[in-house]
């Protein structure tokens, strides 16, 4: 490629819209991920308070490492969907940036090179003494996995009662988008759900869900599936 092509490419670049994409996990359900307030989801067969704050890991911290290696499981055997297909493609249109509350991988495998994951990655271990993140490979953490500094090994995922990661980081992406599509959550958790109010008055808004309390100010809502959803807008924008 001779000098003029990197420019016009670096030109293109510029010139691309932002899109900030702020996914849950209706976007994995057709991954065959559970999600968590549908019908038959995960709190729906677990107790939050058994497996998901910092007092259930100190109470009962083989419970809550069984209920995540289980999950970490679910996550492994899961293949990403179109909706992950067709946000990962989309990187070719526009300035893509990914901010998810799942804690799965799928957005990743898809191709999304921007992710951030705001609760957490279930695929990596922390310390708890340091903060320090372990890749988990193909493995699971049990009882007496130990990070360097002696304590138990904890998943690492946001847990009810902890900050979340990002999310200043979130918050000016949104704020600073052309476009934002929030696909795939039922806007229950603060304080992501927050974000869908941040954006610019001259940004265009698209809601992409099965069902919905209440759809934010401004949005353009798509009621359907994400894998058929996902891909017909991303194609109507480019
Ligand atoms: N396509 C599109 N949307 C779907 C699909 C689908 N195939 N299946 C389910 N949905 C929608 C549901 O209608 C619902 O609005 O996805 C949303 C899932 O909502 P929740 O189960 O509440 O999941 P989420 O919003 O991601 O939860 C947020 O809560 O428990 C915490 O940390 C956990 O990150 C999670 C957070």
């Amino acid at each position: 490629m001779n000098d003029s092509g990197t420019l016009r490419d670096r030109v293109h670049e510029e010139q691309r819209k932002s899109l900030v994409v702020l996914s849950g996990a209706g976007v994995s359900a057709e991954s065959d991920l559970a999600t968590f307030r549908d019908n038959g989801g995960l709190w729906a067969n677990y107790s939050v308070y058994e497996v998901a704050t910092p007092e259930a890991f100190h109470a009962n911290p083989k419970l809550v490492l069984d209920f995540y290696n289980f999950r970490r499981d679910e996550v492994r055997k899961a293949i990403p969907n179109a909706a992950h297909c067709a946000i990962a493609e989309a990187e070719q249109y526009f300035d893509v940036t990914v901010v998810t509350q799942n804690v799965d991988d799928l957005h990743e495998r898809a191709g999304s090179s921007k992710v951030l994951h705001v609760h957490g990655l279930i695929t990596q271990a922390r310390s708890s003494v340091s903060g320090e993140l372990i890749d988990l490979g193909n493995e699971n953490i049990t009882l007496g996995d130990l990070c360097p500094h002696g304590a138990q090994l904890r998943p690492h995922v946001v847990w009810f009662g902890e900050a979340i990661n990002h999310f200043e980081e979130a918050e000016a992406l949104v704020r600073n988008a052309d476009i934002v599509l929030v696909v795939g959550t039922s806007l229950s958790v603060y304080p992501f759900a927050s974000l869908a109010d941040c954006p610019r008055a001259d940004a265009d808004c698209f809601l992409i869900t099965q069902d919905i309390d209440t759809v934010p100010y401004g949005y353009d809502y798509r009621q359907g599936p994400a894998t058929v959803e996902i891909p017909k807008l991303l194609s109507e924008l480019r």
